[in-house]
């Protein structure tokens, strides 16, 4: 079922409306017509991909990563081998941060630390196998600000892995898949596991 939609996660996206609604960082949805962006893909996603905040294309259409970072990340799950119900996408700060002129500037640590409970609970009701991690912000939410891109590592017991954002490697003129070789065997490891549990209840 599709995050928007889903039961599963409705307490969730009410308390992220709910207090996304009450923050100074609101006024900017307002000013520019725009939306407060919750996830995508699926509830049952066994890869949760988190990255930063809306951009302008996000902001528009209400979902995360529809724009350029977007487009690469579909490339990154096509080279994972993954289906739409594998995975789902969201952020840690659910509403574009603006400063000065109107231009798109990184959420700070007290806005991902606003709505980091509810972020950890959205996780928590999608219970993936491996959480992603697209770039620092993300990273700062997870407590995890010293990983270098390509690591994987722990969160509560959940395999996690750390890549730079896929705006970084638009900007350098990457795409980084690469990068992506240490997921790729984790996820390979994580399959295997799961056949060997299967044949093992036979
Ligand atoms: N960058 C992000 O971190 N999230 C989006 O949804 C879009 C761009």
């Amino acid at each position: 079922m599709e995050l928007n939609e889903s039961q599963k996660l409705s307490s969730q996206r009410e308390a992220l409306f709910d207090a996304a609604i009450k923050h100074a960082l609101y006024n900017n949805v307002l000013k520019t017509n725009g939306h407060i962006v919750f996830g995508r893909g699926s509830d049952n996603a066994k890869i949760l991909f988190v990255g930063e905040a809306p951009g302008f294309s996000e902001n528009e259409n209400g979902k995360p990563f529809v724009g350029r970072s977007g487009k690469l990340l579909e490339e990154w799950v096509k080279e994972l081998g993954l289906q739409s119900a594998d995975y789902a996408v969201m952020n840690v700060v659910p509403i574009i941060p603006l400063g000065e002129e109107g231009k798109i500037r990184p959420p700070t640590p007290e806005e991902i630390n606003y709505f980091l409970p509810i972020t950890m609970k959205m996780v928590k009701a999608i219970n993936p196998e491996v959480i992603v991690l697209l770039g620092k912000s993300a990273a700062r939410g997870f407590g995890k600000e010293s990983m270098h891109t390509g690591e994987t590592t722990e969160f509560e017991g959940k395999k996690m892995f750390f890549i730079y954002h896929p705006a970084y490697y638009l900007r350098n003129g990457r795409k980084g898949l690469e990068d992506l070789t240490n997921l790729k065997k984790l996820l390979q490891k994580e399959n295997q596991q799961k056949q060997q549990t299967k044949l093992g209840s036979f």
